[in-house]
């Protein structure tokens, strides 16, 4: 279906980890920029290629390039920024929309503040990152608002993610594909993943 986990071992072990309440700061931040290029590895695994030809030191030869318009990064701010620096790390020549929005801690829903994107979305490959999807309001919402200016073919990054958030994101955007590294047990009555790691914006900036 539409959900891949990625169950890499490097992954899972940088995650346990960052669940850990003792891990600081600092250290939850450069876990999830390592983490994320993981996960940038395996959301561009079938990404096109074409050939060109070049000249080595030895002799001339064709040679695999990616081909068509550079590829969006939409980080749902905060927390998505984390995932965002280590995606820029693997692929520095992408294009980056920003899409502001917090959850209304009352609600959960999803308070929309900013949104900048590049123009051209309709051609371009536009991967949405956000470390946490609980009930998927919030991610949801970016992908409706990526689609009303004009992008079609999306994928979405996570690093924790709740059953309920797969279900409600799935249903209102099935054509958008799952890259998470582990689906956790449930959502409390507050709307946090559990057991989860916290709320990911405050460990990675108080
Ligand atoms: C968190 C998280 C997601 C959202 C997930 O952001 O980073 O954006 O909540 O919850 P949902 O799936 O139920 O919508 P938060 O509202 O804490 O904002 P922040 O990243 O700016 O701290």
């Amino acid at each position: 279906d539409g959900v891949k986990v990625i169950d890499h071992p490097l992954v899972q072990h940088k995650l346990t980890i960052m669940r850990d309440r003792e891990t600081s700061t600092a250290s939850f931040r450069r876990l999830l920029r390592e983490i994320s290029t993981l996960l940038c590895y395996e959301v561009t695994r079938d990404l096109e290629l074409t050939e060109v030809e070049i000249e080595t030191p030895l002799q001339p030869m064709k040679a695999p390039i990616l081909v068509g318009k550079k590829l969006v990064f939409a980080s749902i701010l905060r927390a998505g920024n984390g995932l965002l620096e280590g995606m820029l790390d693997l692929v520095p020549a992408a294009r980056v929309a920003h899409i502001g929005i917090y959850r209304d801690h009352e609600t959960l829903q999803p308070v929309e503040y900013y949104f900048k994107a590049p123009q051209d979305l309709s051609d371009r490959l536009t991967i949405v990152v956000d470390p946490m999807l609980a009930t998927a309001n919030s991610s949801i919402a970016a992908v409706t608002k990526l689609k009303e200016r004009g992008a079609r073919d999306i994928r979405f990054v996570c690093l924790l993610a709740a059953p309920e958030g797969i279900a409600n994101f799935t249903a209102a955007h099935p054509d958008v594909p799952v890259f998470t590294a582990a689906i956790d047990d449930h959502l409390n009555e507050k709307g946090y993943i559990v057991p989860g790691l916290g709320d990911a914006g405050d460990r990675m900036y108080g």
